[in-house]
């Protein structure tokens, strides 16, 4: 799968220099082809982008995505109750594990949260500082198209991410508060966010302010 992609990623470094070697000896500047071309496809991933960013940075995600050693609660992103903290592996302390707590769904009648493998993320995906301000569109963007910060996601991984993963379709679903309140969503339904997704993967990923 890598060399293969290795491989297509040099085929167009290729393809790409031919063109540039042709429009340069036909006297054509390099900026009018990236113009034609590359430019639209970037401000509609740029647009996607923008849509994917306000749901990554919306109460129900960043309250597990914090720079500090404990999780959020609430559209106010308050320092989670009974000063539970992160622990090794975001899993909390051998005495206070999240999954004491947090189940498989959520329980309505009690208003403790739940999905599939409740932890925190760790630190290096985080999307806000340790005084809870949210990081730029530009850094949020960073982080996560930076394979060197997850496991290795590439877009298509980002994607399916978004699509399937348990926590990130809680956020979706996300049950009711110990007074009965429904919690409030993201943004975007999840269809849209994983359409808007979708077109940013398509468009390369592109992060603002990167040329
Ligand atoms: C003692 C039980 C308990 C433990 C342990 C616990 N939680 Fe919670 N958690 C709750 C309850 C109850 C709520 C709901 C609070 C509310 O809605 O007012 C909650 C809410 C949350 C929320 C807020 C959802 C939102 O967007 O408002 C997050 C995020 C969360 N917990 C993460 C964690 C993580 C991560 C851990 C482990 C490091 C953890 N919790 C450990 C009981 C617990
Ligand atoms: C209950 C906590 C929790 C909630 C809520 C949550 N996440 Fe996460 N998120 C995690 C954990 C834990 C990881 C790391 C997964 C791993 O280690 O494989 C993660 C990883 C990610 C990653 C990959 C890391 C990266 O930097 O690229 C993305 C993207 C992501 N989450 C998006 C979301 C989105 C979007 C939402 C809301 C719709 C959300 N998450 C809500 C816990 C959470």
């Amino acid at each position: 799968m890598a060399p293969h992609r290795a491989l297509q990623a040099t085929s167009l470094a290729l393809i790409a220099c031919g063109a540039w070697g042709a429009s340069t000896a036909l006297g054509s500047p390099r900026d009018s082809v990236a113009r034609d071309s590359a430019a639209p496809r970037s401000a509609e991933g740029l647009a996607a982008w923008r849509e994917v960013y306000s749901v990554l940075t919306s109460p129900r995600c960043i309250n597990c995505h914090t720079a500090t050693n404990h999780p959020q609660q609430g559209d106010d992103r308050h320092r989670h109750f009974a000063n539970v903290v992160r622990g090794p592996e975001g899993k909390g302390v051998p005495a206070l594990q999240c999954v004491t707590c947090h189940q498989e769904s959520n329980a309505e009648s009690t208003g403790v949260p739940g999905g599939h493998g409740w932890h925190l993320a760790p630190l290096s995906m985080r999307w806000q500082d340790t005084s809870r301000k949210i990081l730029s569109s530009t850094e949020v963007c960073r982080a996560i198209t930076d394979r060197s910060k997850h496991h290795d996601l590439d877009g298509p991984g980002l994607l399916k991410h978004h699509e399937e993963e348990p926590l990130v379709r809680w956020a979706f679903q996300p049950g009711r508060r110990i007074d009965g309140t429904a919690r409030t969503l993201p943004p975007l339904a999840h269809e849209q966010f994983v359409a808007a997704t979708r077109r940013w993967v398509e468009a390369g990923a592109p992060c603002p302010g990167n040329r």
